[in-house]
């Protein structure tokens, strides 16, 4: 025991400079997030979260929820935070570079890309239907990867770094009943976010993902209308067996994943990468 902690003094006196060893005195200075599908629920809790926190934000979606992703560009600029809309979807590789471009020529070097924008759809396994599966998999592992892959270019072309965080969810962890597909593009997204950590290491890029549980946003209205046409429960009702599985007894809020992002965003998670972080209330093991 003596022996090693003369090792670890002998260590941070000579070879371990202060700074990457003591905590950073602001959590952020002036560095520029792009927030794919920030209009509104997770992703525009995360856009003002990150706002507030000192990040320039490059806000995301898709044109036709111009008039809710133009009110998140108006609320970051109220922060005193610069903002900008870039129009993409998310599964067309050239719309990504677009967006990529649009960011980095307006707000500057890109420091964080958030890989947010998502879809859902329940259904039965025996009953999926090849346009459902090619939707899911376009959008949230197609997008994710694009996104990943445009942003981590454009790092390693700026040569300081950066960070990925991704979208996942409890379903990469456990099975639900009626989301085969949409959970099986989470697990490849977790996947993904292992594989991605470790081939970026070497130019500095950490790769992390989050994974909420049950989040009140827009997704549910049709999530529970989807359901409720397979199960016949009452409207409502799957939302609310849902909530029931959640140890900490409530649904998650947008901000609850925004906080963790925050976290993933800012030089305190410089030393995670490669990991799917849950965000759930306790639900994945209830
Ligand atoms: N709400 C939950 O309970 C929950 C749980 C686990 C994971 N998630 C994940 O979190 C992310 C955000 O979910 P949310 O609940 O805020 O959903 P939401 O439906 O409220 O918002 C999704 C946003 O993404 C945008 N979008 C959809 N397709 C796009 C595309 N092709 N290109 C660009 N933008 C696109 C939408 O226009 C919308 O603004 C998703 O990846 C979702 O799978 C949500």
């Amino acid at each position: 025991m003596a022996f090693f902690h003369s090792k670890l003094r002998s260590a941070t006196a000579s070879s371990a400079p202060c700074l990457l060893r003591g905590f950073s005195t602001s959590k952020i200075v002036s560095k520029s997030v792009i927030v794919t599908g920030a209009g509104q629920g997770i992703g525009k809790a995360i856009a003002l979260r990150l706002a507030r926190d000192g990040f320039d934000i490059c806000v995301n979606d898709l044109e036709a929820n111009s008039t809710r992703a133009n009110s998140v560009v108006e609320e970051i600029q109220s922060l005193g935070r610069k903002a900008i809309l870039a129009y993409a979807d998310v599964s067309k590789l050239p719309q990504v570079e677009a967006m990529v471009k649009a960011s980095v020529d307006r707000l500057g070097p890109l420091d964080v890309i958030v890989a947010n924008a998502g879809i859902s759809k329940a259904h039965l396994g025996i009953d999926v239907q090849t346009s459902d599966l090619q939707r899911l998999f376009e959008v949230n592992f197609y997008g994710v990867l694009y996104s990943d892959q445009v942003a981590a270019r454009q790092f390693i072309k700026q040569g300081s770094g950066g960070k990925i965080i991704n979208a996942a969810s409890v379903v990469g962890f456990r099975p639900f009943p009626m989301l085969p597909i949409y959970g099986a593009t989470k697990a490849a997204v977790r996947s993904l976010t292992q594989s991605l950590a470790m081939e970026l290491a070497k130019d500095k890029v950490t790769v992390n993902a989050y994974a909420p549980g049950a989040i009140d946003t827009p997704i549910w209205d049709k999530g529970d209308e989807e359901m409720r046409a397979i199960n016949g429960l009452p409207k409502g009702q799957n939302f609310k067996d849902t909530v029931n599985a959640i140890a900490l007894g409530r649904i998650g809020v947008p901000e609850d994943v925004a906080k963790l992002v925050s976290f993933l965003a800012s030089a305190d998670s410089d030393y995670v990468t490669g990991q799917t972080m849950l965000v759930d209330g306790g639900m994945a093991f209830s």
